[in-house]
């Protein structure tokens, strides 16, 4: 049974309606090819290529190494799998915090050189230029507010954030900012749930959350995660549907055990 009208393409709009009728809104990460051939068949209505690539597919402990040209490639990847899903993908860090002309060049080169349909930035008010000129190009723009991986050795933890008034009332603000400068959509990472369906109720763009309760216009995760790829990752917003890691492994060892026994192949697997 299908739980979204079906339509052929995902476009800002159309996002925009799923809002307007309370049908929530469904997005997951990709990186590469077939995955996002997976999970573009499954329906999903956004993937996001996002800068946990530096994470989940690089291995490096934060989101700040990955650069302009791997984004690009990964995101080059994911646009060649899909159908359907609407294909957002992160400025890295670095590529856009310089200035908005630099934002603009590396906006330009992601939309010219991979074929995806927008682009996510993270910050508020501090972006506010950048996040102009990127929308004067005709280029949609998702926010993202809350825990914003770019700025870990600012914040120093990766804890909930906007916990206190002060910082909660900045992120209010910053999300009705989002709104008006023309934003189609803004990610909220890990802020308390009560704060998440205030930003829902405060803006008429989607609020989508990874981490910011249920009374949001729709949901994110890190594909790697909820798969169970990842295994030490354990937040309490996640939600795991497979155990990957232990299927795998163990599909390993029986294939290692068949090559040493010269099992594999079998008569039926040769010419
Ligand atoms: O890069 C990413 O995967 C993200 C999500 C956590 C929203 O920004």
């Amino acid at each position: 049974m299908s739980v979204h009208k079906p339509v052929k393409k995902i476009t800002t709009h159309v996002l925009l309606a799923m809002k307007q009728r309370q049908e929530k809104i469904s997005m997951l990460t990709a990186y590469d090819y077939s995955m996002a051939r997976i999970l573009d068949a499954a329906g999903i209505d956004i993937l996001l290529v996002g800068d946990s690539a530096s994470n989940v597919m690089a291995g490096h402990e934060t989101t700040l190494p990955i650069t302009l040209d791997h984004m690009i490639y990964h995101a080059q990847s994911v646009v060649r799998a899909i159908d359907r899903a609407f294909v957002v993908v992160d400025l890295p860090f670095g590529s856009y915090q310089g200035n908005s002309k630099e934002a603009l060049a590396s906006t330009i080169r992601i939309m010219k050189e991979s074929g995806a349909h927008a682009v996510k930035m993270e910050g508020g008010v501090e972006i506010k230029e950048s996040i102009t000129r990127i929308l004067s190009a005709g280029v949609p723009v998702m926010g993202h507010l809350g825990l914003t991986p770019q700025s870990i050795y600012k914040f120093g933890t990766y804890t909930v954030r906007a916990k206190e008034e002060e910082e909660a009332a900045q992120l209010l603000s910053d999300a009705k900012l989002l709104e008006e400068l023309g934003c189609f959509a803004i990610i909220l990472e890990k802020i308390p749930a009560k704060l998440g369906k205030q930003v829902a109720e405060l803006v008429s763009i989607p609020v989508i959350g990874i981490g910011a309760g249920a009374d949001v216009d729709g949901q994110v995760l890190v594909t790697h995660d909820m798969m169970g790829i990842t295994k030490d990752f354990q937040p309490r917003f996640l939600r795991r549907y497979l155990e990957l890691f232990d299927e795998m492994k163990e599909a390993t060892k029986r294939y290692i055990n068949d090559v040493k026994m010269g099992e594999f192949p079998n008569d039926k697997e040769q010419y």
